[in-house]
């Protein structure tokens, strides 16, 4: 819930064309059309919601659906990120029906997992984003990798400045990878966590992770682009 149209034209105007990387665009759902109907951002972005419902349709006051934002142009959603799931006590049965509502829908899921500090420190952290995945790894046998993916982000790095170190972030999407099996080895696994211009560079270049959830730095377009391009010349 940041931003404003303003944003969204600016963001479409200054957005340098990065023809070597994905860059997929998730903003509020009202701003959708705006980003989709955009031309400068056709071509070389996505667009996607930061949340769909867990139902197909029906008496949900104030609910959008996958189909509904299908129906507008979004390619993908992101589904259980961590504020979803804390703050609107969204549990693993509600996040993997929204999983299995997208795929209805064909939408991409980006899908995020991530564990508390006090789960880091207690060394469940393995066992939590396990847990978490356990509804995908089960779509991954029907569902190509691409229509898939994940984003690894511990609860105590987003918004906070403080992001996981290149290794230990590196290590836990080893893990993710590894647990999914043969499919995980070609799903794509985001970082996301604090993501700036300053550590964009030395975790890119870590073996498992393939690229960036950004929260912060994509609400200043020049931060976002200076991502894009430690991203595009690694
Ligand atoms: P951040 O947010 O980059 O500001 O830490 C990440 C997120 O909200 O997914």
């Amino acid at each position: 819930m940041n931003g404003s149209q303003n944003l969204c034209e600016t963001f479409s105007e200054q957005l340098r064309d990065v023809p070597d990387i994905d860059i997929w665009v998730a903003p509020p759902f009202i701003y959708v059309p705006a980003l989709t109907e955009a031309e400068r951002l056709q071509g070389f972005t996505q667009i996607g919601v930061q949340n769909v419902h867990e139902e197909v349709q029906g008496a949900f006051t104030g609910e959008v659906s996958a189909a509904m934002v299908a129906e507008m142009g979004a390619k993908f959603a992101i589904i259980g990120h961590s504020e979803r799931r804390n703050i609107y006590l969204e549990n693993d049965t509600i996040v993997d029906r929204k999983l299995k509502s997208c795929v209805d829908a064909n939408l991409i899921p980006l899908f995020c997992v991530g564990e508390s500090i006090e789960e880091r420190q207690n060394g469940s952290a393995e066992a939590v984003v396990q847990r978490q995945l356990r509804s995908l790894k089960g779509l991954l046998e029907t569902l190509p990798a691409e229509r898939l993916v994940v984003a690894y982000e511990p609860i105590w790095a987003i918004g906070t400045g403080i992001s996981a170190s290149p290794g230990d972030a590196d290590e836990m999407h080893g893990k993710i990878r590894s647990y999914l099996g043969d499919e995980g080895a070609k799903l794509r696994i985001l970082y996301g966590g604090s993501v700036s211009p300053n550590n964009a560079e030395k975790l890119i270049k870590q073996t498992n992770i393939d690229g960036f959830l950004v929260g912060g730095a994509a609400l200043d377009v020049s931060a976002f682009n200076e991502i894009c391009q430690l991203v595009g010349g690694d």
